[in-house]
């Protein structure tokens, strides 16, 4: 089984609203497509006779460590798929070792998110779970929020900044799929707002955001603070400047602005932007272990996936996204040996080639 065969496998009996939901992106759906392309066109080019009989595939994030280089990007409403939410995402990442980022959009609470992954964690391993976070227009519900995640353990926060408005998602629209099923809520924003509690419409995305609520969010927590869905190599050096702790690279896997340039082709010039101040992860189109080895090539600390966890999730909840990860932490440890690399930090730039021009 490979990671795309985990669609497939959910197809077969997932409702086709919700597969569009998780497959669909915004507009033409041409970012959706060019992140995947990306990793395609880039070639792997090994070294020889100087590997290791093992890899290290561990990983030291703000605030968290994490044996595998793969992490959950963070993804909403995931008691659409199966009963248990969030909780059977958790407990696969956590038995794996792997980082996952609690989406704010989440069916099931943080503090219970957080509570799933301590009891699924190997003895004396601290699971390692972030929360995601879109900054409200009203901060004192954003405060009572980062109060949640942190009560809840999270290590730290990473603010979505792509999404100053909904991305338009034409399948969405055409199959009237707007709103959670009843008995469904955003599980986070309960009791804290008046009115529909726990409405996906207490999901307030403000056009208005900037750095002031960055710098404003910083000052009230401790926790870490990374921002996703920087693109531009100008906003990465303004992050630094803004001590922001992390980046991850992410057009939210083409959702929000379609015809921005795949995640892969950017991250050369993000990571010289950063320069090795804070690290970067990529997320957007990744789906082999040769992915993996790629965009730690080009810069990446760590990288993330997020419609294969939907997909395997909806085909076989908590023991599907633990087929999911082993499957790729087998993968990046086949690439990276193949490569003759002793591990994850053993990647660099002279390991990828740019393909050679059509003719
Ligand atoms: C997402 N993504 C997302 N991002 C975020 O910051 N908050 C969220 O709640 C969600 N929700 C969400 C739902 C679904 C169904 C998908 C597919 C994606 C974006 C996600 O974190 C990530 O950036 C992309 O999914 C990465 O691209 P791939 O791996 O799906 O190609």
């Amino acid at each position: 089984m490979a990671v795309r065969d985990f669609e497939a496998a959910a197809r077969a009996t997932l409702d086709p609203v919700h597969a569009d939901f998780i497959a669909g992106g915004a507009h033409d759906e041409i970012t959706v497509r060019a992140n995947e392309a990306a990793f395609r066109r880039l070639r792997l080019l090994p070294r020889v006779l100087r590997g290791s009989a093992e890899r290290e595939l561990g990983v030291e994030l703000p605030g968290a460590r994490a044996r595998m280089p793969v992490l959950l990007s963070p993804t909403a409403f995931h008691r659409l798929l199966v009963p248990e939410g969030e909780v059977a995402a958790a407990r696969a990442a956590a038995s794996a070792g792997a980082l996952m980022i609690a989406s704010m959009a989440s069916t099931v609470a943080i503090g219970e998110v957080a509570e799933a992954a301590r009891k699924a964690a190997p003895d004396g391993e601290q699971p390692a779970l972030w929360f995601q976070l879109y900054i409200q227009p009203d901060l004192e519900i954003t405060e009572a929020l980062v109060r949640r995640a942190a009560d809840a353990g999270c290590q730290a926060l990473v603010v979505t900044v792509d999404s100053p408005v909904h991305g338009t998602h034409e399948r969405n629209r055409r199959n009237g799929f707007h709103d959670l099923p009843p008995g469904l809520r955003c599980e986070n924003l309960v009791d804290l707002r008046d009115g529909e509690s726990g409405h996906v419409r207490q999901i307030v995305m403000s056009p208005e955001i900037s750095w002031t609520q960055v710098d404003w969010l910083r000052r009230i927590t401790d926790l870490p603070v990374l921002l996703k869905g920087v693109l531009h190599p100008e906003d990465a050096r303004l992050a630094v400047r803004h001590g922001v702790d992390g980046l991850l690279l992410s057009n939210h896997g083409g959702r929000q602005l379609d015809t921005v340039p795949a995640t892969l082709e950017l991250l050369p010039e993000i990571a010289a932007a950063v320069g090795g101040r804070i690290p970067v992860i990529l997320d957007g189109g990744v789906r082999r272990g040769t992915d993996v080895v790629k965009a730690l090539a080009l810069g990446a600390s760590a990288v993330g996936i997020g419609r294969p966890v939907m997909w395997a999730l909806a085909d076989g909840g908590e023991a599907g996204v633990g087929r999911l990860l082993e499957l790729l932490r087998d993968e990046v440890d086949d690439a990276l040996a193949l490569c003759g690399a002793t591990g994850v930090r053993d990647v660099g730039p002279e390991l990828v080639r740019p393909p050679a021009p059509p003719g």
